[in-house]
């Protein structure tokens, strides 16, 4: 039976509300068996890209992607332990968006944990963020599994303090996707000394999560995909025997496997980009493995957005569930023993949904 048809056909049929209280029930019994081991499902949430118009007034398409997840998160059932904000709750990190962000964010009904992204740091170098919302890179415990969030977002010191003559110009340089004047992202050596010292605490056959905005491999510079350290974060992970870093930034359905490490990369509530590598803007491009989504149709604003839901199953494995509002549900999944993950439905060419056509 496919789980993934039936529930598109509920969602379509009963409506998405009613179809939101039902999805999880039982999904990490149903998808791993009942072998012992804890389990357990946290949400993801990200790039709700919130913007000010002028006073009150902020971009409503953009508020109803979060205000949607918000709620479809809320009638999760059984609840969710935890959400993550994967970054980028503000266009131009200007306090009035954070607050509208976590004036949506705050009718969530179980807590979460923040991750920036550079949309909410340049603009005040994260000073606002650390005050309403969050420190910047910390470490938690969670039913066995250790999760770490990282700022992967920063960049080189002349960059910041000396190219831009304002906070608000450094702002909008870095807030553009395909930037020539912009700088690669970097987790920068302070907190790789801090990350290292982290690690040190846990044992290595302890389940890790890395939270981090920017993916921690290198994807596509032009676009900053990409984190310029992204190796001495991978050395650090190495010798652990599970670790999943999930992200957001790229707005699309995005998945890699290198060496021990796992990336999942999870939708925007705002908008999706496409793949770098449909422009053939070779060399750096995404991971083979990744079963891409079907490109955005323009003529639907919540196409190619949404949220995602993550079971971990203990040692046996990790699915990402990629709840796409207008486009087909996918589950992501790594399983203890198998290499890389792989796309439940989708992983085999032959079943892959053929391309939308736009006219
Ligand atoms: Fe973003
Ligand atoms: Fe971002």
């Amino acid at each position: 039976m496919n789980k993934g048809m039936d529930r598109r056909t509920f969602l379509k049929g009963a409506g998405a509300l009613a179809a939101a209280a039902a999805l999880p029930v039982g999904l990490v019994e149903v998808a791993w068996g009942k072998k012992p081991g804890e389990t357990f499902t946290f949400a993801y949430i990200s790039d709700a890209h919130i913007t000010q118009i002028s006073g009150p007034q902020f971009v409503k398409n953009f508020d109803k992607g979060l205000q949607k997840a918000v709620l479809e998160v809320n009638f999760m059932d059984p609840k969710p332990d935890f959400v993550v904000f994967g970054g980028d709750l503000a266009q131009l990190g200007k306090k009035e968006e954070i607050d509208h962000g976590l004036e949506i964010l705050k009718d969530l009904t179980v807590p979460v944990k923040w991750v920036i992204g550079e949309h909410d740091y340049y603009l005040d170098l994260g000073k606002y963020w650390q005050e309403k919302v969050s420190p910047l890179h910390y470490s938690f415990d969670h039913k066995g599994v250790h999760f770490v969030v990282l700022n992967s977002i920063l960049t080189h010191d002349d960059w910041t303090h000396k190219r831009w003559p304002t906070a608000e110009e450094r702002m909008h340089q870095m807030a553009r996707l395909d930037n020539p004047e912009g700088s690669p992202f970097m987790v920068k050596d302070e907190q790789l000394a801090w990350l290292k010292g982290d690690l040190a605490k846990v044992k290595k056959d302890t389940q890790l999560v890395v939270l981090s905005h920017s993916p921690l491999y290198k994807v596509f510079k032009p676009w900053n995909f990409w984190t310029d350290d992204a190796e001495k974060v991978q050395a650090l992970l190495k010798p652990f025997q599970s670790v999943q870093v999930l992200h957001g930034h790229v707005h699309q359905v995005l998945y890699n496997q290198i060496g021990n490490i796992s990336f999942n990369a999870f939708m925007a509530t705002a908008w999706p980009w496409p793949y770098p590598v449909s422009y053939n803007q070779l060399p750096n491009k995404v991971p083979d493995m990744t079963v891409f989504m079907n490109r955005a149709d323009p003529f639907k604003e919540r196409d190619g957005t949404g949220w995602g839901k993550i079971d971990i199953a203990g040692n046996r494995g990790v699915a990402h569930h990629y709840e796409l509002w207008e486009n087909s549900s996918r589950t992501v999944r790594k399983e203890s023993g198998k290499k890389q993950p792989a796309d439940d439905t989708y992983q085999d060419p032959k079943k892959r949904i053929t391309p939308q056509k736009h006219y």
